[in-house]
């Protein structure tokens, strides 16, 4: 058994705003974004949750897919900042899109949360457990962030993207293979702390000198760093287990944080920059969501054809990273 996509789905909140409205609330420059980021414009909730942008790209990768909702075995959810620590996101949108048969649950891997969510349910597939499977990356990272810490704020956006996963009969579309990595040794250089522990035994925050914040912190260099030496290095472990070269790949669906970084990463691969599509200058940084939005935007304009070889990257908070091949 392999496991094909056979259907994609995003949904963006509608507002969007653009670099230059970003100079009316602190001090920066359109200029300056676009220099160190390629990013224009993203869009922000101003309502839309987790849940509801999630189950509005799960309809419409359903719809692609011809599939109805009952015949779904399992919602895998990736995200970091769901709207509940309970219920689990997953859950949420079986219950909106009315995915009666699904087991559902979240992953959190941060912006590579998509990646392996997507490998996790080719392990699924490939035991024969379960056929049909919708792979979501949702974020409303806009409410983690604090909008007074001008290096981070402006990176990030909002919006959701999902896949359905089907099994099929062994040939030569699908997961091809994959490489998954975890460094949580360097876990503090993209962090956002969760509630204190408090209880009547102890009191966390009483203990602290200094308030914690809880928004999203991040050393920009320090990622910036680990992004441009382990995502090639991982490109080049995925086709060596494969027996491809860079050349055999048509596409690089590469995690959209960054434009420095993904023209850093064709470089350090020695591949054409464009083969590497991007859409971050309009969306921004929106975590596990940014591959599969990216994924049904191409799928959506006809720029994937069956037997193309994509690779898919993603890197993130964990930190962790990871890399697979497609054949779609
Ligand atoms: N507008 C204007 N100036 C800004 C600014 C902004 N939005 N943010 C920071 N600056 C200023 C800083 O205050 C600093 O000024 P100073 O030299 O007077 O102190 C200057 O710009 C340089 O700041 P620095 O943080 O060194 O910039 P940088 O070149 O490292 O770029 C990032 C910052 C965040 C764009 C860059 O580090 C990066 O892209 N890192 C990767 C982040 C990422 O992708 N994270 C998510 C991964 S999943």
């Amino acid at each position: 058994m392999k496991m094909k996509i056979t259907g994609t789905g995003s949904a963006l909140p509608r507002k969007v705003v653009t670099n230059t409205q970003l100079t009316e609330w602190m001090d920066t420059s359109d200029e300056w974004i676009r220099e160190r980021t390629g990013i224009a414009e993203r869009h922000l909730s101003t309502g839309e949750t987790v849940a509801s942008l999630a189950a509005e790209a799960c309809r419409k990768a359903l719809e692609q897919a011809g599939k109805t909702a009952e015949e779904v075995d399992m919602i895998l959810l990736a995200t970091c900042s769901p709207e509940y620590l309970l219920p689990c996101c997953a859950c949420q949108v079986q219950q909106e899109i009315g995915a009666v048969n699904a087991v559902a649950f979240d992953i959190n891997a941060a912006c590579s949360g998509f990646l392996f969510g997507l490998t996790t349910a080719n392990a699924y597939i490939q035991s024969g457990m379960y056929r049909n499977i919708l792979i979501v990356g949702s974020e409303v990272l806009s409410k983690l962030m604090d909008w007074e810490d001008r290096s981070t704020c402006i990176l990030f956006g909002d919006g959701a993207g999902a896949v359905l996963a089907e099994a099929v009969e062994d040939g030569e579309s699908g997961l091809v293979d994959s490489v998954q990595r975890s460094d949580g040794s360097k876990g503090m250089v993209l962090s956002c702390r969760e509630r204190m522990i408090s209880n009547p035994l102890y009191k966390e925050a009483a203990e602290r000198t200094n308030q914690e914040s809880f928004y999203v912190q991040m050393d920009g260099q320090a990622v910036y760093r680990f992004a441009t030496r382990q995502v090639p290095a991982c490109i080049r472990e995925v086709l060596e287990k494969t027996g491809l070269t860079v050349e055999d790949i048509d596409l690089f669906v590469l995690h959209q944080a960054n434009v420095r970084i993904i023209e850093a990463v064709a470089k350090r691969l020695g591949a054409d920059i464009g083969k590497f599509p991007m859409n971050l200058d309009r969306v921004g940084n929106m975590s596990s969501a940014t591959i599969p939005v990216l994924l049904d935007e191409l799928n959506r304009e006809g720029r994937l054809h069956s037997g193309d070889r994509l690779v898919l990257s993603g890197f993130g908070a964990g930190l962790t990273y990871g890399s697979c091949i497609l054949i779609w």
